[in-house]
C-alpha cells in the first residue's frame, strides 16, 4: 500500500516536472516574471515583479536590518528575484547575510538567464558571472560576496525541517488557493519555531486564516499596504512575550 502510494507520488512529481513549462511574460514595471502552466500562476504580480518584491520583501522585510549578521529563509526560491534584490539592496545596509532559499522545482539556467536579461533592474546591476551564481550549484553553499552567502536547496517544503534560526522569512509560495498544503498550520509552525526573537515574517498573502494561524503561533501580525494591484500584505513579528 505504502509502496504504491509512494510510486504514485513519484509519478505525480515526474508529471509535474515534465509539465513545468514556464513562459516569460512582461509585467507593468518593465520587469519580467514567469508564468507556470502547471500551477496556472505567475511567480510575481503582473503589475510589476520588481516593484512587488521590492515592496514586500525588501522594504517591509530586509530594510528592518542594518549592519548585522542575519539569516534569511525563502520558501519558494523560484527565479531568484528576491535573493538577487536582497543582494543588491543590502549593499548600503551593510548586513552580512546567509540566504537560504528552498525550492522544489528549480528553473533551468536558460530560463533564468532569459528572466535576468529581460529584467533590467537586475541585469544592469549584476553581471552574468554573478547572476549565474543565483541559479547554479544547487544544494551547496556559495559565496556571492564577502557578506553574502547563498544556499539554494532543492527540496519539497513539506519535507524541509529547518536546522537554523532565521531572522527573516520570505514566504513566497504560490497562493493558498493553488497550493493550500504550503500554508498549513504545521508548515507554518515549523518555520515560525525557527524564527529568532523579534524575527520578521513577510508574505504577499493577506488571508484571514493565515493571519489567525500566525497569531496562534504567537506572532504579532500587521496588515500593511500592498504594492500596486494588491490592497494589503502581511508583516508578522515574533512577539517574545507570548510563549508558544
Ligand atoms: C510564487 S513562486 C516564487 C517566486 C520566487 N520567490 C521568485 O522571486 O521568483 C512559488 C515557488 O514555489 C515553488 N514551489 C511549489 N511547490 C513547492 C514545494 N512543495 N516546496 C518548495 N517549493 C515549491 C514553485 O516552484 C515556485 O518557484
Amino acid at each position: 500500500m505504502t509502496t504504491s502510494k509512494n510510486h504514485l507520488g513519484k509519478q505525480k512529481n515526474r508529471l509535474i516536472l515534465q509539465r513545468m513549462n514556464t513562459e516569460i511574460i512582461h509585467t507593468g514595471d518593465g520587469s519580467c516574471t514567469l508564468r507556470n502552466e502547471c500551477f496556472g500562476e505567475t511567480y510575481h504580480s503582473i503589475n510589476g515583479a520588481v516593484a512587488e518584491s521590492m515592496h514586500i520583501f525588501i522594504n517591509l522585510g530586509l530594510r528592518n536590518f542594518s549592519n548585522r549578521n542575519i539569516s534569511i529563509l525563502e520558501i519558494g526560491y523560484g527565479t531568484g528575484l528576491n535573493a538577487m534584490l536582497t543582494f543588491i539592496e543590502n549593499q548600503p545596509l551593510g548586513n552580512t547575510i546567509f540566504y537560504h532559499g528552498i525550492e522544489k522545482f528549480p528553473i533551468g539556467t536558460e530560463t533564468f538567464m532569459q528572466f535576468v536579461k529581460h529584467t533590467p533592474y537586475i541585469s544592469e546591476k549584476l553581471d552574468d558571472k554573478i547572476a549565474t551564481k543565483f541559479c547554479d550549484n544547487w544544494d551547496s553553499e556559495m559565496e556571492i560576496s564577502q557578506n553574502f552567502k547563498l544556499q539554494k536547496q532543492k527540496i519539497d517544503f513539506e519535507a524541509f525541517s529547518p536546522a537554523l534560526k532565521y531572522d527573516l522569512i520570505y514566504f513566497d509560495a504560490f497562493s493558498p488557493d493553488t497550493q493550500p498544503e504550503m500554508w498549513t498550520m504545521e508548515n507554518l509552525r515549523k518555520i515560525i519555531n525557527n524564527l529568532t526573537d523579534n524575527g520578521i515574517f513577510v508574505t504577499y498573502c493577506c488571508k484571514g486564516i493565515l493571519k489567525q494561524n500566525l497569531r496562534n503561533l504567537g506572532m504579532n501580525v500587521r496588515r500593511m499596504p500592498g504594492p500596486k494591484g494588491k490592497r494589503h500584505v502581511i508583516r508578522a513579528t515574533k512577539d517574545t512575550n507570548i510563549s508558544l
